[in-house]
């Protein structure tokens, strides 16, 4: 069976998912768009050449029979909104991140959903999907190196607009270690704090850039991520785990390997690009699941929750300059994978 979908946020990121949705996921379509800018949503449906029907708003879309999964690719404020009236109709939901802009709408879309009494949001923390992590959690999970005791990741993008503000490198950027690398090691955070080293010359005047992010686990695992979003070079990802018997390294963004001009080279990534298979196989994992077992592929609502509750830790410890306690209820069992 074929899974409809309809797309609420045709921007920069929705049109990606609308491709790969209509292109390379298989088991998928999509039957309608939902977009504030309708005249530029049916012109780039135009040039696609695809007949799909536009909705000015996120209600009208949900409430179309012929849709029976959300993609929500909004700006963040809207998700919630389109969230709820989702869960209420009972429809599966593919959330961008953020899950929801403040910890409170979070848990409201965890209760309704619980309420609903099946599990139909996934959130695209697309990382957990991507090849070279998987690689480095199953050779974390065989023990291979013992019990992780430290994590060095860093998060490198080439440059950002002038609306990008301090604490935005949590909140769009570390975000994506937020959630990752919990899941990495297996463990929940415990506190978290920020620092400031010597700033780049390379930024606008109201931004910290770099900063390093240091959270401890409930087992006192450190993991540092260093966030550096002016680095002038490219959209660089590492992330390194050292256990008790060796080290493992994220696999590099892999391309064609060049031999010219005497030199040897490989290319490194301008952007989320370097997520694109990543993407794929997150849709594709969203259509499997509820096929085979009625219900989408985690990262769940609650995932989106425990990113936003230690979000907001880090960007207290931002101002606090302290160590910030990261508090979280048990998580109910409902959400057990
Ligand atoms: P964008 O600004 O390019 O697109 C947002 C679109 O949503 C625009 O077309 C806008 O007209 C539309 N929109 C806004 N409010 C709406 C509403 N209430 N109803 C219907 N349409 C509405 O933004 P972008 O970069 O595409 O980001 C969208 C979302 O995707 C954000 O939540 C962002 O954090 C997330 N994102 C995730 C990435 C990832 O790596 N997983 C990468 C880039 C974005």
């Amino acid at each position: 069976m074929t899974l409809n979908f309809g797309v609420v946020g045709a921007g920069g990121i929705g049109k990606t998912h609308i491709e790969r949705l209509m292109q390379r996921v298989s088991g998928a379509t999509v039957t309608a768009v939902a977009d504030i800018n309708v005249e530029g949503t049916k012109s780039y449906l135009q040039e696609k050449n695809w007949a799909i029907k536009v909705y000015e708003t996120d209600t009208e879309l949900i409430n179309d029979p012929e849709v029976d999964a959300i993609v929500v690719s909004s700006w963040g404020p809207a998700h919630a909104g389109t969230i709820l009236q989702a869960i209420e109709a009972g429809k599966y939901i593919f959330s961008e991140k953020p899950l929801a802009t403040t910890a409170e709408d979070c848990q409201r879309i965890v209760d309704a959903e619980m309420k609903h009494g099946k599990r139909l949001v996934q959130v695209g923390f697309m990382r957990r999907f991507d090849e070279g992590y998987v690689q480095l959690k199953e050779a974390v999970d065989s023990g291979l190196i013992g019990e992780p005791l430290l994590v060095n990741a860093q998060h490198f993008n080439p440059t950002v607009p002038d609306s990008y503000t301090t604490d935005m490198a949590i909140t769009d950027t570390v975000i994506h270690e937020i959630d990752v690398l919990h899941w990495l090691v297996n463990d929940d955070y415990e506190s978290v704090e920020v620092s400031f080293p010597r700033q780049t010359r390379n930024k606008f005047g109201h931004l910290a850039d770099p900063q390093i992010v240091r959270f401890e686990t409930k087992n006192k695992i450190a993991l540092e991520v260093q966030v550096f979003v002016n680095t002038q070079y490219g959209y660089d990802i590492q992330c390194q785990v050292v256990g008790e018997n060796g080290v493992l390294d994220l696999p590099e963004f892999s391309t064609v390997r060049l031999r010219k001009d005497f030199k040897v080279s490989t290319g490194i990534s301008e952007g989320w690009n370097r997520f694109t298979r990543a993407y794929d196989t997150e849709f594709q994992a969203f259509v499997d699941t509820i096929q085979e077992k009625g219900q989408p592929a985690f990262p769940s609502a609650w995932d989106g929750y425990v990113a936003a509750v230690t979000a907001d830790a880090c960007v207290k410890a931002q101002t606090s300059k302290q160590r910030e306690l990261i508090v979280m209820p048990e998580k109910p069992a409902f959400y057990q994978e």
